[in-house]
């Protein structure tokens, strides 16, 4: 059976949103869970399939969860195993967190090398570089990555670039190696941020995340705790653009990060979107009959999210003129460009850059999500579309997008998910 979104567009949209807490701060927070056996509640981790199949990794190695009411539970103290499966590695691109976790926790790991969204090359050379500097024997077998450690030593590792995931990787590895550890060229993302003051809650002697060097000393032990993930800032920003696209739209976006969000709000402002605060996190969205084209580079944070290059570009086909949309980040990340067109767009990718010509009507029409924010960003334009738009390839929205048809519902949308044969 193949599952897709039914839309029926150009519907306005009236109501309050709220936004979950944050994916990729979970998915690190739960490896981080395997550096200390014990429980854990961890509150506000979304219900969506990235989070199930990272926690299904996690019963394969022994642990024990559960969602109560608002928090999930995590037990750690069974662990008996340091190896994830492929079936379970290869759907999800973040299973390589598992490298740092483990090897910090355990000396030792087996992680197939990941899979997830296709959206670039996504190679792992800086963590499995890190991770030998640090000590750590690596070495490839029949794609999974083999790792030993006798022990752990800290030492000065410098990124190529600053990766988010290497650099949550070497944060957790680096909490267990003797002496210090010193990561320069460090990701500064709200997410590593988070993962730094969870790793200093635990009791690692960790400092300086957020900033380019972050520094380590390792300890012995660490203890389990209880955490609240922050707010998903991508989702935020999706919910944001929702309430840009159409003229009569009235959305509020509540649990908003602002400061998480700098770099999209002022392209937002650039546009002439206002973000009106009506409470404490709750924005309404307003905007006049036209909104402004504007330039978009995607660039490591505090720099504009690649995460939301794909719904700028859809806001941007409404914008009074050309609109610039380089991604410096993945090179693949211009596949719903395609889809876009097809529901009438002007959209031209020359190497790195998408020239988007506006204003232009959209109309429905099947659409394929070429990865998640791209799927979820199809959705959104269909939501501003004429006529009738059916997204296809749904499981890759529901990868990080939680309770995604209730929550446009909520605010009016005409969506539904409806099933036939493939
Ligand atoms: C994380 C996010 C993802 C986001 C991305 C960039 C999670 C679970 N995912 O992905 O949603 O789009 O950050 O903000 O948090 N690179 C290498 N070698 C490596 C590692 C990365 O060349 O070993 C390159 C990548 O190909 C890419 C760039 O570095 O061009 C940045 O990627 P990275 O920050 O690692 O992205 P992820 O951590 O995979």
């Amino acid at each position: 059976m193949e599952r897709k979104y039914v839309i029926r567009g150009k519907k306005p949209l009236k109501g309050e949103i709220e936004v979950s807490g944050a994916k990729n701060a979970s998915l690190p927070a739960i490896c981080a869970t395997l550096l200390a056996p014990g429980i854990y509640k961890l509150k506000k981790v979304p219900k969506v399939r990235d989070v199930f199949c990272m926690l299904r990794i996690m019963e394969h190695l022994g642990a024990v969860y559960k969602f109560e009411k608002d928090y999930l539970k995590i037990d750690t103290t069974g662990i008996n195993r340091a190896s994830v499966p492929y079936e379970l590695a290869s759907q999800i691109r973040a299973s390589i967190l598992f490298l740092g976790a483990l090897v910090g926790a355990f000396k030792e790991a087996e992680v197939p090398l990941p899979g997830g969204c296709a959206i670039g090359k996504r190679p792992v050379d800086f963590h499995i570089r890190g991770l030998s500097q640090l000590g750590a024997e690596i070495k490839l077998d029949k794609g999974n990555l083999i790792v030993k450690a006798k022990k752990l030593k800290g030492t000065e590792i410098v990124l190529d670039f600053p990766s988010v995931t290497a650099t949550e990787n070497l944060m957790m590895a680096g909490c267990f190696a003797e002496g210090e550890t010193i990561i320069k060229n460090a990701a500064k993302e709200p997410e590593v941020v988070f993962l730094g003051e969870m790793l200093k809650k635990m009791g690692a002697n960790i400092k300086g995340y957020g900033e380019d060097t972050i520094y380590i000393k390792g300890k012995k032990k660490l203890k389990s705790i209880n955490i609240k993930i922050i707010p998903d800032r991508i989702e935020a920003g999706t919910y944001l653009v929702l309430g840009a696209l159409m003229e009569e739209n009235e959305v509020v976006v509540k649990n908003v990060e602002e400061e998480h969000l700098e770099t999209p709000i002022i392209k937002l402002e650039e546009m002439g979107i206002t973000l009106e605060k009506v409470g404490k996190n709750s924005f309404l969205v307003k905007r006049g009959k036209s909104i402004f084209p504007v330039n978009v580079m995607t660039a490591p944070y505090p720099g504009f999210p690649t995460d939301l290059q794909p719904f700028f570009a859809v806001l941007l086909t409404q914008a009074e003129g050309i609109s610039f949309v380089t991604e410096n980040i993945f090179e693949n990340r211009f596949l719903y460009v395609f889809e876009l067109n097809r529901m009438g767009a002007d959209i031209k990718v020359e190497e790195k850059t998408a020239i988007i010509k506006g204003p232009t009507p959209l109309t429905g029409s099947p659409v394929k999500a070429t990865d998640l924010r791209a799927g979820a960003a199809l959705v959104l334009s269909g939501l501003c579309a004429e006529n009738t738009t059916t997204v296809y390839n749904i499981e890759l929205i529901e990868r990080g997008y939680e309770n995604f048809v209730k929550k446009l519902s909520g605010v009016g949308a005409e969506i539904k998910v409806t099933e036939s044969e493939s």
